[in-house]
């Protein structure tokens, strides 16, 4: 358990919880999410909130089983602030009245404007007169709850901004966690002012309290870590060796499918310059050659995925006496979803390269970045020290190239694949494009074509430029590269890699689309 000031928020299911999470971390504050279902009284007295959060969500307290907070969260004398449904919860469970929509309801961009400013949670808003705040509700409070008074107006929302200032219980109709409420940081910045915090969550400290957890998990004994070469492995596997020195060894499984030099950079970076001790497993040929023919893509991803787990385990069967396995895990693969809301990055993850291999090898976990949302592991990358290039790195999927290869996978299309590619990312880097793109690569695809150079005539390969936006993954857009760079990046592609003729550039979106090929 950490032992920063330490925030609750209670989630009712709204697709944009982790938001609130995200703005609080912004401003330093250790916060944690929990579904409903799991804050019980008991919960609550051992995690000692200092403040608490009610989320959204797409209920209706009218609703058999609508989702609520237990009472004793009202008697624990901290700062309260309800979002949306979270303010209809503390209306309905406090006194005040909540009313089906009936025309009332209100979904999208509006204004807020103010009833009365006096009030803590709204200082820096107003200046000019009204805010911008996005809606989006059907029921609506019909009547505040004793103790309450009105702050805050909208068309729709008579009750927009409402506050009990002796007990510090605030509630909100709108969502002040997304970008279209422009000014909704500023209430999350005042709420945990007069909350007490004091902005403890700093990657410094992380960094000092993670090593001293891994220490005292560990203790003398060993730990393994999968490294892929991504930045969530990479992070931890620094991390862990700070904190434990070569108790850690890294097996860096080599499928044969990563990008240009890729394999080089990882060994030298952790060998040679972090003085990790590394098992570096060149299996290329042992997946190459299970792939041979295999041209169906969930065929090729359960291939790899088996033999992945089987080398992993032979190598690391020969490290004698571990008792730990290290894995990248985040935040979000860890929070609990409320049933109806889903949990968005868990499907992006849902091949994880190691799963399944504690259990199988009898190994407990050591998880250092569980707590951590992705930008927060890059900030704490740079604690440690790794470099900016690396740590700005594009996802690149398990499976590596195999999913960039539709069709059957050759050794002579991987190489031209990785030539392209590396072609591609350097036009990008040059553009000062990279750190835009959540994501770009380039898929080799199953046909030839012919064209002219010089006097003759070729028939090769034809590729695709692939480059998104993405905020998490689950959604995405097709990057506008101005036309000028997609003529050079043709041009440099053809004229420098051997086995190109022709280059396409996808402007699917996600969906109906996905970001990779397979
Ligand atoms: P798709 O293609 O489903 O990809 O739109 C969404 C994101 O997930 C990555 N991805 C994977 N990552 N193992 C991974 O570790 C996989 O099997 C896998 N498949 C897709 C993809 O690169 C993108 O960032």
């Amino acid at each position: 358990m950490t032992h920063h000031d330490r925030l609750l928020i209670i989630d009712f299911g709204s697709q944009v919880t982790q938001l609130i999470a995200r703005r609080l971390r912004e401003l330093s504050v250790y916060c944690e999410i929990h579904p409903f279902q799991n804050v019980t009284d008991a919960f609550i007295a051992e995690f000692k909130p200092k403040a608490v959060i009610f989320s959204g969500g797409p209920s209706s307290v009218f609703a058999d089983g609508a989702p609520m907070p237990p009472k004793s969260v009202f008697e624990l004398g901290v700062p309260i602030l309800g979002i949306c449904y979270g303010q209809q919860v503390m209306m309905h469970l406090l006194g005040g009245k909540v009313e089906r929509g009936h025309g009332t309801a209100e979904f999208g961009r509006t204004y807020v404007t103010p009833k009365d400013t006096q009030l803590a949670l709204l200082e820096g808003w107003f200046d000019d007169d009204r805010e911008q705040v996005w809606m989006s509700h059907g029921d609506h409070v019909s009547e505040i709850a004793p103790g309450f008074d009105v702050y805050g107006t909208s068309p729709n929302a008579p009750f927009a901004i409402t506050a009990d200032t002796q007990r510090k219980f605030f509630a909100v109709q709108f969502h002040p966690e997304v970008h279209h409420t422009p000014n909704g940081k500023k209430l999350y910045e005042n709420f945990v002012r007069l909350s007490g915090f004091t902005g403890d969550w700093t990657m410094g400290a992380y960094r000092d309290d993670a090593i001293a957890k891994i220490r005292e998990q560990v203790g003398d004994k060993k730990v393994i870590c999968g490294l892929s070469g991504g930045v969530d492995s990479s992070v931890a596997a620094v991390l862990i060796h700070e904190a434990i020195g070569d108790q850690l060894t890294c097996v860096f499984v080599d499928h044969g499918l990563l990008r240009l030099n890729e394999a080089d950079e990882v060994v030298s970076m952790f060998r040679d310059h972090y003085n990790i001790p590394l098992i570096h497993a060149d299996e290329t040929d042992l997946f190459l050659n299970a792939l041979e023919g295999v041209s169906d893509p969930e065929t090729k991803r359960k291939t790899i995925g088996k033999l992945f787990i089987d080398v992993f385990q032979k190598y690391a069967n020969e490290i004698d006496g571990a008792e730990f396995l290290a894995q990248g895990t985040l935040y979000p693969d860890v929070i609990e979803s409320v049933s109806f809301s889903g949990g968005p990055s868990v499907t992006i993850k849902s091949h994880h390269n190691v799963g399944g291999l504690p259990e199988k090898m009898g190994l407990k976990l050591v998880e250092p970045l569980r707590e951590l949302f992705k930008d927060e592991v890059r900030a704490l990358g740079r604690e440690l020290g790794l470099p900016d290039h690396f740590i700005g790195r594009h996802p690149f999927p398990g499976p590596g190239l195999a999913i960039r290869c539709p069709g059957e996978i050759t050794r002579d299309k991987l190489e031209i694949l990785r030539r392209a590619d590396a072609v591609y990312i350097d036009q990008i880097r040059k553009h000062g494009l990279y750190d835009d793109i959540w994501q770009a690569f380039v898929a080799i695809l199953p046909v030839r074509t012919v064209g002219v150079m010089g006097d003759d005539r070729t028939y090769d390969y034809a590729c695709a430029l692939r480059a998104v936006t993405s905020v998490d993954g689950m959604t995405a857009d097709y990057f506008p590269f101005s036309h000028e760079f997609l003529g050079e990046t043709a041009t440099r592609i053809i004229n420098e890699v051997q086995g190109i003729n022709r280059v396409t550039y996808d402007i699917t979106s996600k969906p109906p689309g996905t970001i990779e090929w397979e």
